[in-house]
């Protein structure tokens, strides 16, 4: 332990820097606790200790309105210079396609304006993407081998370099020129692991360190509010029910497994209160909160790509839960939360475990009751698997694609299992494609080992809208 804070003492002398040793900052950070360090977008460092999750660093031209030149910083949120300078203006390596689409959309991009990422699915693979009018085109790269790169399976380039070189000149299959690399905007700044450095192993945190504000609604697991931590950092706070039916030992480890949980399209868990109850789950805050009530009153306003593109996201962050074998159980609608530019992230991962099997479907009552999201063979037999979550990933997209409807409207909630073991499917909207129908369908297979898997869907989701791949 030191002695004096760490602000309090003077900055050590730096030894000789290497080009190799300079990291520069991707995005803005804003100290939460005194161990912190502040910093902007581009300020240079030197990483004096580096951790997974948590680095100290030390800033290299001292702003002098920060007080602190030495501290904490979320890892993710730097990059060595050197990678970043070496890379062209278009590259925007760690998009994902959402990201892509609302970058390139943002008015100080123009028709042609593109980018180049790694693919979700494969990150050894690339896809431009390409604004194209009111639209954005997604094209995928093709590595020919040894032989270099190719959208067409024809005209081949050495690198990705020559290949864009060539596309500014010729045109692309949808009679676009690629124009000027896509503008460089602020991109929402990543999730941390936890809130602070200090608490990054040890996730407990004091009851008192946390202002509950306005509540933002109510569950089946407990009452929610906005939160402010330690004074500075907005969080969104799970107030547990206090119930019999919550086995303590079952929610301790269900949350240890949720801290290690770390993906875009997940809400990050930051810490819990469990000392006493009701024990609470603090979490990133998500500003236009549930998907479910966001449907209800812009569903209309949005249109059939966008949509799919936000089941693209929830489907990419079933894929990071898939292959850890981790499996949600209660996949719906009011369970991803929406965020800036229709981002969309997966919450309540594992929740459901928590509560004893049976008692959570006799504990929901009316609409809410989530028999209507639940594969039969979980719903009689408890048998949930990563399968039964991709049945109710399909009556999830029934909710997007109808704005939030009730699914099996009409029928009275203890029909729908009857039905369901029976064979009835519910039927296809009259918004629906043919396509995502086709794909609802495989979700909703009698046998579960016959449904596709979350890596598979994205796939075949992005085949779906009319940004879809130009081959
Ligand atoms: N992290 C968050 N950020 C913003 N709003 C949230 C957050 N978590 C929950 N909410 C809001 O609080 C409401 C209640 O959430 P809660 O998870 O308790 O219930 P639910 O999702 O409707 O049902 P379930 O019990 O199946 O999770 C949500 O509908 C949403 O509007
Ligand atoms: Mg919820």
């Amino acid at each position: 332990r030191l002695s004096t804070p760490i602000q309090d003492r003077p900055a050590p002398p730096i030894p000789q820097i290497e080009e190799e040793d300079i990291y520069i900052a991707l995005y803005d950070y804003v100290a939460r606790t005194n161990k912190d360090l502040t910093f902007k977008k581009g300020d240079t460092m030197v990483i004096l200790k580096k951790g997974q999750n948590w680095s100290i660093a030390q800033l290299l031209e001292p702003n002098p309105l920060y007080s602190v030149t030495e501290g904490s910083i979320p890892t993710n949120y730097v990059k060595k210079q050197s990678s970043v300078v070496s890379q062209p203006s278009w590259m925007f390596d760690t998009a994902d396609r959402s990201e892509a689409v609302s970058l390139l959309m943002q008015p100080c991009n123009n028709h042609g304006d593109f980018l180049a990422r790694r693919r979700t699915t494969n990150p050894n693979e690339y896809a431009l993407s390409v604004r194209n009018g009111a639209t954005v085109n997604h094209i995928k790269i093709e590595k020919m081998g040894g032989q270099g790169y190719s959208i067409d399976h024809h005209t081949m380039f050495a690198t990705l370099n020559d290949l864009v070189g060539y596309y500014q000149e010729n045109m692309l299959a949808n009679d676009i020129r690629l124009r000027s690399p896509c503008k460089q905007v602020v991109m929402e700044s990543p999730q941390t692991a936890g809130l602070s450095h200090d608490l990054a192993d040890e996730w407990e945190i004091d009851r008192k360190s946390i202002e509950l504000k306005e509540k933002l609604g109510k569950g089946n697991f407990g009452e929610v509010y906005k939160g402010l931590w330690n004074g500075t950092t907005r969080v969104a706070v799970k107030k547990m029910i206090k119930s019999d039916l919550l086995d303590k030992e079952e929610f301790l480890k269900e949350a240890k497994i949720m801290k290690k949980l770390h993906h875009p399209k997940l809400v990050q868990l930051y810490a819990v209160c469990t000392h006493s109850e009701p024990f609470y789950i603090v979490t990133e805050l998500m500003c236009n909160g549930s998907l479910r009530e966001y449907l209800r009153e812009k569903g209309k306003d949005l249109n059939e790509d966008t949509l799919i593109e936000m089941a693209i996201q929830v489907a990419t962050g079933m894929v990071y839960l898939e292959v850890n074998d981790y499996i949600h159980r209660d996949l719906a609608a009011r369970n991803i939360l929406v965020g800036k530019n229709n981002i969309c992230k997966i919450a309540d991962f594992g929740l459901a475990r928590v509560t004893q099997g049976n008692d959570i479907y006799q504990a929901k009552v009316g609409a809410e009751f989530p028999i209507r999201w639940t594969a039969p063979e979980a719903a009689t037999m408890q048998q949930f698997t990563i399968k039964s979550d991709v049945w109710s990933f399909g009556i999830l997209l029934t909710e997007i694609i109808g704005n939030g409807r009730v699914p099996y409207a009409g029928f009275q909630t203890f029909e729908v299992l009857e039905q369901v073991e029976r064979g009835y499917r519910m039927e296809k909207l009259e918004k629906c494609s043919e396509q995502l129908y086709d794909i609802m369908m495989a979700c909703w297979h009698k046998d579960p080992n016959q449904r596709p898997s979350f890596e598979s869907l994205v796939m075949q989701l992005e085949t779906c809208d009319s940004a879809a791949f130009l081959e």
